[in-house]
């Protein structure tokens, strides 16, 4: 144990802990409501060999980074920066990562109060009995105080879990929920396989299709995979801080990455084949990631399956889980942030941190309904956030990460980190250490300037 503000630092108590916590965080929404579509509609198998190079290349080395970070400084993100290279602008790239925080919690509480709605639907029967769906979700994401109040309900039990702790709150939490959202997508994903006219849906997602790929499916496969693995903002930072000196942090983040790609996976299985079962004729490649395929099409595969009902039950209570084990990791980094560096109680941090999180929130859910003509670049302020967040903040974010650890932590620092003081040998450590230097800033670092030209708003 490490003593912070003379108190005892709060800690993971168990590597299994460690993983659900950070699998949590990386399985999210963007597993299960952009990956499948994403994937199909850009060339299937094409795109999964590639979202996997990227997840391999980069996105495990930049979440060892993050981790080792954290860890070696036992602080949060902006902290970690401030006590690894004092007397440096490093600590804006901590800031970089408070600021995408707040941006990402702010448009993905939205949605997340969303899947409650539709859970609520699904189990008050309502939704069995929708003529339109289209028009369902469009009434009530057009609404102004139903989609708050739900939001509301995200940020008060994020909040209530934060405030709980660590060890006590985001450990215990994600450690009975993760293995219950395992064992619910594979059930409902055997379900999705083994439905009449499935193995169509099935091929069109694995068969390569190279022709649909372009440079544009490059960049979006890594920005999937660094929003889908919450690297580039200082979740895995803040995680890392909390996690013990003698993790094997290689091997943990290589399960996390194992963890979200077969749960990415498992989600498109859940999907694109139950749409095919159901309705042969509808375009996959016409539908767009998000509400779309979420609250408008699947509502119409249940309820044409047998026992749909029950199975949107259980798809809507999943897709919370998997939003609110995602909401936690974001709140902790401005949590942990202001605790530590303006030497606030947990409760307050806590407070702050929701209040102000939620001020920004309300304009990303308005964007739906009343605030639908305010646009920003011309944007609404939820796609501003969502692109900025997603699109740009963390790309820079995971290249500033990298170019911190090869160029300015180092390659002894590094590996004493990851090597839990020399005690771990492997001969990937020296492996990792020249992606981290070489290979990942100058992939990352093209990607991030294309991202710039190509769909930029400038
Ligand atoms: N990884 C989450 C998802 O795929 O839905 C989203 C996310 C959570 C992004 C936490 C970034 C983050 F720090």
């Amino acid at each position: 144990m490490i003593e912070n503000n003379n108190q005892i630092r709060d800690s993971f108590g168990s590597k299994f802990g460690v993983i659900a916590a950070a699998a949590g965080s990386a399985v999210g929404l963007g597993n299960i409501w952009r990956f499948p579509l994403v994937t199909t509609q850009n060339g299937g198998g094409a795109f999964l060999l590639l979202y996997i190079g990227f997840v391999i290349l980069i996105g495990i080395p930049v979440m060892l980074s993050e981790f080792s970070i954290g860890r070696r400084a036992q602080l949060n993100a902006f902290g970690s920066f401030k006590k690894l290279a004092p007397g440096t602008p490093w600590f804006l790239v901590g800031s970089l990562g408070i600021i995408t925080a707040f941006a990402i919690l702010a448009f993905y509480s939205t949605v997340a109060g969303w899947t409650l709605e539709y859970f609520a639907q699904a189990i008050t029967g309502k939704l069995s009995h929708v003529n339109d769906m289209q028009k369902n979700f469009a009434d009530f994401s057009s609404q102004t105080y139903r989609p708050l109040m739900w939001q509301f309900i995200i940020m008060l039990v994020t909040s209530v879990v934060v405030f709980a702790g660590i060890k006590k709150g985001i450990e215990k939490f994600t450690k009975i929920l993760m293995p219950v959202l395992a064992v619910l997508i594979l059930f409902v994903a055997f379900r999705s396989v083994t439905l009449e006219g499935a193995m169509e849906g099935v091929k069109y997602l694995f068969v390569p299709n190279w022709s649909a790929v372009s440079f544009k499916t490059v960049l979006m496969a890594l920005g999937q995979a660094a929003f889908s693995l919450s690297i580039g903002m200082g979740t895995l930072i803040t995680y890392g801080s909390y996690i013990q000196k003698d993790n094997h942090l290689l091997r943990t983040s290589t399960q996390v990455a194992i963890t979200d790609t077969s749960i990415a996976i498992l989600a498109s299985l859940m999907v694109i084949p139950a749409i095919f079962a159901f309705s042969p004729g509808s375009d996959v490649a016409s539908l767009s990631p998000g509400p779309g395929l979420v609250f408008e099409v699947l509502p119409d595969v249940f309820k044409s399956m047998p026992g749909g009902s029950f199975f949107s039950v259980l798809f809507f209570f999943l897709l919370s889980v998997a939003a609110l084990t995602s909401t936690i990791s974001v709140l902790e980094v401005v949590v942990a942030y202001l605790k530590e560096e303006l030497k606030l109680s947990r409760g307050m941090a806590t407070l702050i941190a929701a209040v102000s999180i939620s001020v920004l929130g309300v304009l990303a859910t308005l964007s739906f309904g009343v605030m639908k003509d305010f646009t920003i670049f011309e944007m609404t302020v939820f796609d501003l956030l969502n692109y900025a967040s997603a699109n740009i903040m963390l790309t820079f974010g995971a290249l500033l990460i990298v170019i911190f650890v090869g160029w300015r932590m180092g390659k002894s620092d590094f590996i004493n980190e990851i090597s839990n003081q020399g005690s771990l040998k492997s001969n990937l450590f020296k492996g990792v250490y020249f992606i981290i230097r070489y290979i990942a800033p100058v992939a990352i670092g093209i990607i991030a300037i294309a991202t710039f030209f190509i769909q930029g708003i400038v």
